[in-house]
């Protein structure tokens, strides 16, 4: 497939440029036909939907009027391995994992954050037009690792889709199913550790929104090359953890302040997020080869005109409903000021004026792939 780069418009002044947001209706904005990504809201845009932030094109602001958000609360529930690492810790109502300690990774692991790991990851999905994973994948793939696999969605799919594969989950937290394909399996463990698994063991190695867990990435990655078998392949897909906007309609809000909170108190705690180009650098740093970046724009709610971009808004607005709880409150009750009321009035109030569609703010996803020399070690 083919991939729609935005970076080529003649009208780019520069690289520090920053990427403009038309109005409804304003004559500030580049012509449809100059961008097929944030065009219009006839039709999806087809193939991949790569963005390149360095340009100046405009995510169109569509008509305010739209609003048919749904809430997430009708997803189904996982049930728990039973095991005796369920000794859970319990605060202000959400369950969290005690495997490595308080204040390790600082997400609930409840039925509600499972339900939105899912429907995160349907909206990946939809990000990635359906595909599991960007990466070009080696010929005899026999095993597979997916790491901080969640509740399991992304490896019992891939392992249903590669059943000459053995996929092995790996997480904190034990809360996959117990009914599996008989070649996906899941263990319970601390990526930040040392590995146990063999090196040059696995042809694939895939990982999705780890960073709240891993306080040193590079040695993460590290670890990543040690166990990947020459000529075997990594791809690492983030959410960046920054908020942009690019016409000032987040300033001076709720969710500004949210995301100034988060970032602060992540900080407080440890956490060091990396960047798109943090990540190539790890890989390269580690000796992978042939390291790719792709960068995905994920508006804050259904406000783009792009039909594709307005539901990619739509579900992740639904994902945001218990995500800036579950990504917020341990941080900021721990490592801010915020009392929980005051915590959780936030959350509801940067909801709300996400809502209105007057804010329009969006995030980055990443994919960054590699692939280990087939004459390494
Ligand atoms: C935001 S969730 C993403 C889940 C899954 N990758 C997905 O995209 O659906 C992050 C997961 O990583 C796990 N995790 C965080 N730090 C970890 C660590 N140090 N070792 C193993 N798993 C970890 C968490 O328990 C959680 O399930």
């Amino acid at each position: 497939m083919t991939n729609i780069n935005v970076s080529t418009s003649p009208s780019s002044p520069g690289p520090s440029s920053p990427v403009g947001v038309k109005p409804s209706g304003s004559s500030a904005a580049l012509s449809p036909s100059s961008n097929p990504l944030f065009d219009d809201d006839s039709e999806d845009t087809p193939g991949e939907h790569e963005h390149d932030p360095t340009s100046n094109e405009l995510i169109q602001v569509g008509d305010d009027a739209y609003s048919d958000y749904a809430s997430a609360s009708d997803y189904s529930d996982n049930t728990s391995v039973t095991s005796s690492i369920r000794a859970y810790l319990f605060h202000n109502g959400r369950r969290y994992h005690r495997y490595g300690g308080q204040g390790k990774y600082v997400l609930p692991n409840d039925e509600a954050e499972q339900d939105r790991l899912d429907l995160h990851h349907h909206l990946a999905l939809m990000v990635l037009d359906a595909k599991l994973h960007t990466v070009k994948l080696p010929e005899n793939l026999h095993r597979v690792l997916d790491c901080g696999t969640g509740t399991g969605i992304w490896a019992l799919e891939f392992g249903a889709m590669h059943p000459e594969a053995v996929v092995t989950g790996v997480d904190l937290s034990p809360i996959q199913p117990n009914w599996v394909e008989t070649n996906v399996r899941f263990e319970v463990d601390d990526l930040e550790k040392e590995w146990t698994w063999r090196e040059n063991h696995f042809q694939f190695i895939h990982s999705r929104n780890i960073t709240n867990g891993i306080r040193d990435f590079g040695k993460y990655v590290s670890q990543m090359y040690k166990h990947t078998s020459p000529g075997g392949v990594v791809e690492i897909s983030e959410n960046l953890h920054d908020i942009h906007c690019q016409d000032g309609t987040i300033n001076g809000t709720r969710l500004e302040e949210f995301w100034k909170q988060y970032k602060e108190c992540s900080a407080k705690a440890g956490f060091r997020f990396p960047k798109k180009e943090d990540i190539e650098n790890y890989l390269q740093e580690a000796g992978f080869e042939d390291v790719t970046a792709k960068i995905y724009v994920m508006p804050w709610g259904p406000w783009a005109r792009d039909k594709r971009l307005r539901r990619i808004g739509h579900v992740l607005a639904a994902v945001a409903e218990t995500g800036m709880e579950a990504y917020g409150l341990q941080l900021l009750t721990t490592f801010g000021d915020y009392t929980v009321e005051q915590a959780r009035s936030l959350f509801v109030d940067a909801m709300k004026e996400m809502m209105t569609l007057k804010v329009h703010a969006y995030q980055y996803m990443v994919q960054v792939t590699g692939r280990k020399p087939t004459d390494a070690n």
